[in-house]
């Protein structure tokens, strides 16, 4: 498949390098195609691995990724445009966390909004799926660092794209009985406002590779 992330941080190296391993071709974006970070990426990456704009990104990919600062997100994805969105499942990893007032950070939107409704708002065409963005960015490519089974939380108004990134998420190792969809694009909400709790568990744990898994009483 082909495949536009949309950033050139750590998440967007991870994810973008996992996907071209397991046989996808990969545009990262960013602000300016030719970004030294995103070269260096594709040529370590390899066969499959591009670089460009948001736009040239956005464009190449059937599904985009944008992995971008929860804060600046929208900027990233008008720099994108709306027509190389339109249609296509758009995985929202981003969490919209400001340092700005130093540590820990606060939310910049959160209670009755979050980024991916902003998003999906912003983008009506888009199928934004959030995924990813409740775990450290090597536990989303190899899910296999915890000891124990834990979740991959996803929610989004499609179904059938939710159907996708889940595929998308068990050829990076999540098995299928661990991903939880927590429903619609609001549940977004519940998945940024749990980044002060992940802070808080990798603090406690002394882990960036913390995560949870949701238990249920057995059936009566
Ligand atoms: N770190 C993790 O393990 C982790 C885990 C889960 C979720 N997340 C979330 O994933 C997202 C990506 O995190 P990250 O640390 O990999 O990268 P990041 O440093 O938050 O973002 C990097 C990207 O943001 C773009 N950017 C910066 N300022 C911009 C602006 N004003 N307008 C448009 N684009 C701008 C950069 O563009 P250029 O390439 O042009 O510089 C770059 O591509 C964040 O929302 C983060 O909260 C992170």
């Amino acid at each position: 498949m082909r495949i536009g992330v949309l950033g050139t941080g750590v998440v967007g190296q991870t994810l973008a390098g996992k996907l071209v391993q397991v046989g996808h071709e990969v545009t990262m974006g960013s602000r300016q195609a030719g970004n030294e970070k995103a070269l260096a990426w594709a040529a370590a990456a390899g066969d499959g691995a591009h670089e460009g704009s948001f736009a040239d990104a956005a464009g190449f990919g059937e599904v985009v990724i944008n992995a971008t600062g929860g804060m600046v997100s929208l900027d990233a994805l008008a720099a994108a445009g709306a027509g190389n969105l339109a249609g296509k499942v758009l995985i929202d990893v981003s969490n919209p966390l400001d340092f700005s007032k130093g540590m820990p950070p606060t939310l910049s939107v959160c209670n009755t909004d979050s980024v991916g409704e902003q998003i999906q708002r912003a983008y009506p065409d888009a199928r934004v799926v959030k995924a990813f963005n409740t775990v450290n960015a090597g536990v989303m490519v190899d899910p296999g660092q915890a000891a124990a089974p834990h979740n991959l939380f996803i929610c989004g108004n499609d179904g059938a794209a939710k159907a996708q990134v889940a595929g998308l998420a068990l050829s990076l190792g999540w098995p299928a009985e661990d991903i939880l969809d927590l429903g619609d694009i609001a549940g977004s909400r519940a998945m940024e406002m749990y980044l002060p709790m992940w802070l808080r568990l990798a603090s406690a744990t002394g882990s960036w590779q913390v995560n949870v898994k949701v238990v249920t009483p057995p059936p009566a």
